[in-house]
Parts: structure tokens; sequence; C-alpha cells
């Protein structure tokens, strides 16, 4: 399993963010490096994060409190081009869905993705989202139920320690 660490973006480190990529059929599925770098500077309310292996930047995520609806939504989620496939999104996710659990009421998560982003899909569903139907701007809503997954870790952590 891939190791990350999350790193709140400050001025030292979005340049680098900034270097990030995605092949050329995946830059319409998340908005360009371009908008994420003017949001970090016009949404200070999302957390934003370079995500390392080691030294090595390997992705960025966004994520947090929606002022229009009081929920928290992981808005963006990537992983470099060169650092694809290796588990590496799996690992931030369940990072971000640590942090998120940890916050005062978060007692749901939600993401958005492109209905053609089969890869947002799979890696979402697997890490315990169900969507929930609805579509906002283009995207299929899937929501994460956290006090559902905390009662299944709770119960695994009760298992293991009985045997
Ligand atoms: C989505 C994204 C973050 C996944 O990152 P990644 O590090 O390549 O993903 P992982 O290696 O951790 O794989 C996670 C799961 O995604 C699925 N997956 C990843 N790449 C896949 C591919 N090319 N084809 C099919 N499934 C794939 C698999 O289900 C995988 O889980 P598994 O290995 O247990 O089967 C990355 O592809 C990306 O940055 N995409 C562009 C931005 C984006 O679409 N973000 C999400 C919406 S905001």
């Amino acid at each position: 399993m891939a190791k990350v660490v999350l790193r709140e973006i400050n001025k030292e480190i979005w340049p680098r963010c900034m270097e990030l990529t995605l092949k050329l059929e995946q830059g319409g599925l998340v908005a360009p490096n371009f908008y994420r770098v003017h949001e970090f500077k016009a949404e200070p309310q999302f957390i934003q994060v370079a995500i390392f292996d080691g030294e090595e930047m390997v992705g960025y995520a966004m994520y947090g409190v929606d002022p229009d609806d009081g929920k928290y939504w992981i808005y963006r989620l990537m992983i470099d081009i060169d650092h694809q496939r290796m588990g590496y999104g799996k690992a931030a996710l369940e990072e971000i869905i640590k942090v998120l659990s940890d916050q005062p009421g978060c007692d749901e998560i939600f993401v958005g993705y492109r209905p053609e982003n089969f890869v947002a899909h799979a890696m979402y569903l697997s890490a315990g989202f169900k969507r929930t139907g609805s579509m906002l701007q283009g995207e299929y809503i899937a929501r994460l139920d956290v006090k559902e997954l905390k009662a299944q870790v709770e119960t695994e952590e009760a298992r293991l320690a009985a045997s």
C-alpha cells in the first residue's frame, strides 16, 4: 500500500503544484492547475494540500466545508501523470477521509465526478462512497457515510482485539 503525507499548501510549495500534470484526456475531468491556483488565492475557506511520498510531490487535493450547503466536500483530488496507478490516489483519499472524519459534525463527505471518469468512480466506490442519484453541474454526486464507516472500523478493531 502506498504511503502518503498531506502537507497544506503555502507560498513556498504552491509553485511546485503548478508542475503537476494530468494526461491530456484527463484535463477536462478536473479544473486545470491555473484555476486551482486562482482558488488558492481566492478561496481560503478550502484546505488545499500537496500529496507527498517522502520529499516527492505526487498530487494535489482540495477539500473543506462548502459555505453554500454547510457540508464537507472533497473538491479536487489529482495525481501527477507520472505517479498514477501506483496507489497514491487511494492512499491520499484514505488520508483525506481520516482528516475530515475528525472534524466536528462531519457525518458525511461528498464528492463529484464526471460520468465518463470511470477511474474516479472506481476509486471513490472502493473507499465506500455511494452515488446519491443526483447530479450537480454535470457531475455525479457520491456520498460517504462517515458514521457507518466509523462503526465498521470499531467493529473490525474489536474483532482483531478479541482474536
Ligand atoms: C483519479 C486519480 C486521482 C486516481 O489516482 P491513482 O493514483 O492513479 O489511483 P490509484 O493507483 O490509487 O488507484 C485507485 C483505484 O482507481 C482505479 N483505477 C486507477 N487507475 C485506473 C485505470 N487506469 N483504469 C481503471 N481503474 C483504475 C482502481 O479501482 C484503483 O483501485 P485498485 O488498484 O484497488 O483496483 C487519478 O487518475 C487522477 O488524478 N485523475 C485525474 C483527476 C481526477 O479525475 N480526479 C478525481 C475527480 S476530482
